[in-house]
């Protein structure tokens, strides 16, 4: 039988996690995979976490060197996060020819091409499947199930936080910063949440999945990225009485204009698979040139889902001996060759506050038709104090046409102003 030992570097909830699965699992392993795993040893500066998760005191190593020069130590586990100790311990276990099964995608985003160098060096494997979207298996299947496709684009709601939060807004009116309280309440959100609500880490996410996806390195400076702090409820409960359920998407498409990469706020038609994944679960849609769509549904976060990723890496490694790596230039610039779109075509919707009196409708469609911004919906909203409001929602269009008809649409005295624009996705 294949025998591994394992360290865990970090013992939050993940580290944990992780620890729990690889102990209590060991005899299913046995018999299933035909591999014994053996947790080797760990890393925590709480010395105490370690001990109420029941690790024995001579395997809670005191440093990295320690880890490292272990013999019985095969594959590292980093789950620690950031870019700091955590991009130390990995180059170091990698340089001491340890395999490396990361969940980090902060610093796989920011350094993969560095690592992956130490790696190959090494003949040591570099393991990230719970980098992107938790116990989801989407990087295997990317890997592996899907090699007999072009991968057309790839759309999902890929952070959890977010997600929590935008469906709160939606199904209890909930204001932004009431929701974002709940989630933190729950442990959704951390106390500082900007690498979720702002987009970053989503953005992390989607330039790790869409490099695998359409087999080119997609910096994270290669992604558009917006996030979910302006989002106004009004625009959520709009959109709801028109069919639309709000999203924060990562969406990549590789189209013969070039791949474009975008995270942001997004309306989907509520006959959309998307539209009814809920709370904090994640789900990607794929569409491969020659299966089709495809979607994976499942829980981003957490201690047991992100273990299971981990352990399904830990499994893998063990079995195999011989690890693959991108099969693109892996760069830390990515590919000068690479093309990339930046005037988005996408439907918008559109919320102005407007004067209520007769023609404006008129002119303000005008302003839609000279910038040749097609409109496929128009919908009067509410009447207060003379004012009215107006959704506008278009069909697909360049992402420039929709500036230069807002930015018009700003200087009429008819237009009290924007208050919502949202991108669309079908
Ligand atoms: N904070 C992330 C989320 C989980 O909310 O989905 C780990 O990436």
């Amino acid at each position: 039988m294949k025998r591994a030992g394992v360290a865990i570097l970090g013992l939050g909830v993940v580290g944990g996690g992780t620890y729990q699965i690889l102990t209590e699992k060991r005899e299913y392993f046995k018999k299933t995979q035909g591999v014994d795993l053996t947790v080797e040893c760990v890393l925590e500066k709480n010395v105490e976490r370690a001990r109420e998760l029941g690790v024995e005191e001579d395997k809670i190593a005191n440093s990295i060197e320690e880890v490292v020069s272990n013999p019985n130590v095969d594959i590292v586990v980093e789950v620690i996060g950031g870019t700091g100790v955590a991009k130390t311990f990995v180059t170091k276990a990698l340089m001491s020819g340890k395999t490396v099964v990361t969940s980090n995608k902060e610093l796989f985003a920011k350094h993969w091409p560095e690592l992956e160098a130490q790696a190959k060096k090494m003949h040591a494997g570099l393991f990230f499947e719970a980098s992107c979207v938790g116990g989801v298996p989407i990087i295997r299947t990317l890997q592996e199930g899907m090699q007999a496709n072009k991968i057309l684009s790839i759309k999902g709601i890929i952070n959890g936080t977010t997600n929590y939060i935008l469906t709160k807004m939606a199904n209890e009116g909930s204001s932004y910063e009431e929701a974002l309280k709940e989630a933190q309440r729950l442990g959704y959100a951390e106390f500082n949440p900007t690498a979720d609500v702002e987009g970053f880490d989503a953005t992390y996410k989607l330039s790790i999945l869409s490099s695998l996806a359409f087999n080119k390195k997609i910096c994270i400076e290669n992604v558009y990225r917006e996030g979910i702090t302006g989002v106004d409820k009004e625009d959520i409960a709009y959109g709801k009485e028109m069919g639309y359920t709000l999203k924060l998407l990562g969406i990549g498409k590789d189209t013969e204009k070039g791949v474009e990469v975008r995270v942001h706020p997004t309306f989907v038609k509520n006959d959309n698979p998307l539209a009814s994944v809920n709370d904090s679960f994640n789900a990607v849609h794929l569409v491969g040139d020659a299966v089709g769509e495809i979607m994976l549904y499942g829980r981003g976060a957490g201690a047991l889902p992100t273990g299971s990723a981990i352990v399904s890496d830990v499994i893998f490694a063990a079995k195999h001996d011989q690890y693959f790596y991108a099969n693109f230039k892996n760069n830390q610039q990515g590919n000068k060759e690479t093309k990339f779109v930046k005037d988005f075509v996408s439907k918008y919707y559109i919320r102005l506050s407007v004067m209520d009196k007769a023609g404006v409708l008129s002119k303000i469609a005008g302003v839609f038709s000279k910038n040749n911004v097609s409109i496929s919906e128009v919908k009067q909203v509410s009447y207060e104090d003379g004012k009215a409001q107006i959704i506008i929602i278009t069909h697909e269009c360049g992402e420039s046409l929709v500036k230069k008809t807002l930015d018009k649409l700003q200087s009429l005295d008819e237009v009290y102003g924007v208050k919502g624009t949202i991108r669309m996705e079908d």
